[in-house]
């Protein structure tokens, strides 16, 4: 295939270990915007476990190459060249100072060194340190750093780097200089620096072994009244990872610092972590409930790398979720944990559908279109392009999985184990599996396949009750059914897959569970069957009566299950399952299936009907006070539109839309009452409250509000909405209120009250630009109508004054809510949104290819569309494939033409 001709692919296959290794690195920066000198002072010798190369290949991008000396004395013989510098006929063991300049002020990638709001910041991983410094920039490669930082003392006041601050002191010229040393050995990705006006909250903590610690949270100087959550959300991640994972911190000073432009969420570079403003200001009036969860999971994140990523880091860069999943899977269950303890099910649940929804709606779609790959992938062309769902989220289910088949004592041991080996190491994903396995004492050789197939695994379950034996037995197939062809060439066999499992009595109690050849009943109503072969029968023995299963609970593994449900029974699961992650699932099963009926029946035309008994349903749940506010608010969400899109044979967004909307207007008029005795019940008046019942309050009453606005006579709700507007002492309620205005008035063409507020939402919060985000956003995903379509909203927004296409935060609130969460407005027949698309992608791809390359992936499942929306979206694919000149842009739209 044409993959094998082209150069630019990278196989993991082919790894070779660095022909040098480097030691220690002093580095020293003279920082001016448009003209930085690095000074890189390393001690090289060559690697004893690599084979001999007379030459010594650095790699460096957009830099001026200075000079270079060796052991003090200058050294003729270096080549600068696009891709970085070779030093011919090194020795063996030298003392090597390279110097170069870059351009921070003119640095709009947001990778290496750059300027944001007059400040300076770094971002390396994956591949940034290269175009602040020639090195061996690969994470097998570590060294200790000592960084020397220069600058105009009134411009940077602050001057931040890794680790212990060493030294500080005037300079003649109105300069100064920090000198910071990091006593762990680091790979280049971890290297950070930061210089400006910036301003602290600190805070000193004593870790467990009673060391003191500072803490800091360094912002610009109007966002300090916006850190206390983030600072406690670290002061909790430190007393979470020494609790769980018996993990203290290392440093005797760990700092976060927020910048605006930045081009994902967080950076976990040693000591310093860098993070997008988004992920760390918070206040009541500015912050949603959903902000604070994220500010909480995110800077857990951070810091639960310094030991999963910093202190064991990656071989190479195919071992990415090594760190990621892993990592992710320990910000799952510190925030379940903080959420609802180790013991509180149903809270923690509230997390787990929450992420069990983002994956399916996420890394699903990714698994069957052309960027599939695995956990751990064989190949690719840019690896900023590999920071997936798959890596990220699919991974932690993986991680997960070997909790769910070891326990958490288990699973500690085996943690233990992997850091008792690996410390200070680069390693690899079956260096973890291994440490996993032998803590354990078991053989986990099947398992690898979770980390080389891509796609998603179906499992489809039969079952039969023989009455007279009193046996009842679950037949498990497994297989990938038709999964897109990136997927399919990875596919091997069977998984080892851990399949949780429950057999409900007709009185929706669980009943006692005892496997064929087993010698007594178990202590637990749920079991989880290792289902390993391609097929495969489990067999209860003693049950009484036919049960119901609940299958695959808690979401056992990251599977599809297959089971012929009726309704009645999946109304009986919503009511009675013990599991409340399966509960809420019965629920999303039903109303998956009448949604896509009525899909496919606002294709023909006909018209639409929604049985009376899943009203019912909807309605016990909504009127069962016994259960958690959180809970009944997931469990009447409906599926959202891109989920069902994605489940049709031919994703039809207008027809998804079209019957997601007949029902949540069926649900709005059927349920007046209800809706509106919600409201009222689950207002939190009085000063606002952060915690989980609060915002599980909240969120349920303005889901009801968001009902109410689908009231044929939508006049109650648009004053319900315009009071709470008004009235709201935090931004869940406001922003909710504004978006419930803007979807009530949709259908006549826009209203007084909804143009009012969103006039006073951007004069109120002119000077936040997060909230200004929120503004934008609101806007690109409202529902639209025939008289007024959100393209050209959108369009007229792009020519605001506050509009930034350079500032990623603010480019994802416009352009990325219409591409990606407005499927219906996007996907208009005309290919309106498509052309905008190419566009945007194109302008992009010369600021910032890495943003560039997420917004050209809304197109990659046009294969999956109705003919008519193909047709238009492979034009405009074609179109960008034309003109894009990024390595990024360009290994994304090409696998999507391929
Ligand atoms: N390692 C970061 C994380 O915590 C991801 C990340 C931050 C990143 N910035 C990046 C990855 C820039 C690639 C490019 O998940
Ligand atoms: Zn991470």
């Amino acid at each position: 295939m044409a993959d094998t001709a082209t150069p630019n692919v990278i196989r993991r296959a082919d790894y070779a270990p660095p022909a040098f290794l480097i030691d220690t690195v002093a580095l020293e920066f003279d920082l001016i915007p448009e003209r930085t000198v690095v000074r890189n002072t390393m001690r090289v010798r060559r690697n004893p476990d690599a084979s001999h190369a007379a030459n010594f290949e650095l790699m460096g991008e957009q830099l001026e190459f200075v000079g270079a000396t060796i052991d003090g004395a200058p050294f003729a013989h270096a080549h600068a060249h696009e891709h970085g510098l070779t030093l011919d006929n090194v020795p063996d063991n030298f003392e090597l100072t390279l110097t170069s300049i870059c351009n921070p002020a003119e640095n709009t990638t947001l990778s290496g060194l750059y300027v944001s709001g007059g400040n300076f910041f770094t971002q390396c991983e994956a591949e940034g340190f290269r175009r602040i410094t020639y090195f061996l920039d690969r994470p097998d490669v570590m060294a200790t750093f000592t960084v020397t930082l220069r600058a105009s003392k009134a411009d940077y006041p602050v001057l931040l780097s890794n680790g212990n601050l060493l030294e500080e002191g005037d300079l003649p010229d109105g300069r100064h200089f920090a000198r910071w040393e990091d006593p762990f050995r680091k790979p280049s990705y971890l290297f950070a620096l930061v210089a400006g006006k910036l301003v602290a909250l600190e805070e000193r903590v004593k870790s467990g072994s009673g060391k003191e610690k500072l803490l800091q949270v360094w912002v610009e100087p109007h966002d300090l009244d916006k850190t206390r959550h983030a600072m406690d959300s670290l002061i909790n991640s430190i007393r979470w990872d020494e609790s769980r994972f018996g993990l203290e911190l290392d440093l005797d000073r760990f700092m976060i610092v927020a910048v605006s432009d930045f081009n994902m969420g967080a950076m976990e570079n040693k000591g310093l972590n860098i993070f997008n403003t988004k992920y760390v200001l918070a206040n009541p009036e500015t912050a949603t409930d959903t902000d604070f969860a994220n500010i909480e999971a995110v800077v857990g994140h951070e810091y639960f790398h310094n030991w999963t990523g910093n202190r064991v880091t990656c071989r190479d860069w195919f071992q990415l979720s090594l760190k990621e999943g892993l990592t992710v899977f320990r910000d799952q269950e510190f925030s379940a944990d903080m959420a609802g303890g180790a013991t509180d099910e149903a809270a923690r649940a509230t997390k787990r559908i929450e992420d069990v929804r983002v994956l399916r709606q996420m890394q699903f779609a990714e698994d069957a279109g052309p960027m599939a790959h695995p956990v751990r992938p064989e190949s690719y062309v840019e690896i900023n392009n590999f920071y997936t769902m798959t890596v990220y989220e699919k991974g932690s289910e993986v991680v997960r999985m070997y909790q769910t088949l070891f326990g958490r004592d288990g699973f500690r041991k085996g943690m233990d184990l992997y850091f008792k080996r690996h410390d200070g190491q680069a390693v690899t994903c079956d260096d973890f599996r291994h440490a996993l396995a032998d803590a354990n004492g078991r053989d986990l050789a099947q398992f690898e396949r979770w980390y080389s197939q891509a796609g998603t695994p179906r499992v489809s379950v039969r079952t039969k009750y023989d009455a007279a034996q009193q046996r009842y037995s679950v037949t498990l197939t497994q297989g990938y059914g038709d999964a897109a062809p990136a997927a399919r060439e990875t596919q091997k066999g069977p998984l080892l897959i851990p399949f949780a499992i429950g057999l409900i009595g007709k009185d929706g109690h669980d009943l006692p569970l005892q496997l064929e050849g087993e010698a007594r009943v178990s202590d637990s109503t749920t079991r989880v069957l290792e289902f390993t072969q391609t097929e495969q029968t489990f067999t209860f023995v003693n049950v009484a009566q036919e049960p119901l299963p609940s299958l695959l609970r808690n979401f056992s593994a990251p599977v599809i299950v297959e089971y012929d449900y009726s309704a009645d029974q999946l109304a009986f699961l919503l009511a009675h399952d013990s599991d409340p992650f399966n509960r809420w699932e019965a629920g999303q099963r039903l109303a998956t299936r009448e949604l896509l009926t009525l899909a496919g029946r606002a294709t023909t035309g006909v018209p639409l009907q929604l049985d009376d008994s899943v009203v019912a349903a909807f309605a016990r749940v909504l009127t069962d006070e016994t259960l958690s506010p959180s809970f009944r608010e997931l469990a009447l969400m409906l599926p959202s539109e891109a989920y069902l899109a994605e489940q049709m044979a031919e994703s039809n967004p207008a027809a998804v839309h079209a019957a997601r909307q007949f029902v949540r207007k069926r649900l709005a008029n059927a349920l007046r009452k209800d809706w509106l005795a919600v409201y009222e019940k689950h207002r939190t008046p009085g000063a606002y409250e952060a915690t989980p019942e609060a915002s599980g309050h909240r969120a349920l009453k303005n889901l009801a509000l968001s009902y109410l606005a689908e009231l044929d006579d939508p006049a109650e709700a648009v004053r319900l909405a315009s009071a709470q507007y008004d009235a709201a002492n935090n931004m869940t309620d406001r922003s909710a209120a504004l978006s419930a205005l803007l979807n009530a008035s949709a259908a006549n063409g826009g209203s007084v009250e909804a143009q009012q507020a969103l006039d006073d939402f951007y004069r109120r919060f002119e000077k936040e630009p997060l909230v200004i985000d929120k503004w934008f956003a609101l806007q690109a995903t409202q529902r639209g109508s025939a008289q007024r379509p959100v393209i050209e909203i959108v369009r007229r927004l792009m020519a605001h004054p506050a509009f930034n296409l350079k500032n990623p935060n603010r480019a994802r609130s416009l352009i990325f809510s219409f591409c990606a969460a407005n499927p219906a407005q996007f996907h208009a027949e005309d290919g309106s949104g498509y052309a905008f698309w190419a566009e945007q992608v194109i302008a992009l791809d010369a600021i910032n290819p890495q943003v560039a390359a997420r917004l050209a992936r809304s197109l990659e499942l046009w294969r999956r569309f109705t003919p008519t929306l193909r047709d238009g979206m492979r034009a405009a694919l074609e179109k960008v494939a034309s003109q894009v000149k990024s390595r990024d842009v360009r290994e994304i739209v090409e696998k999507a033409l391929a």
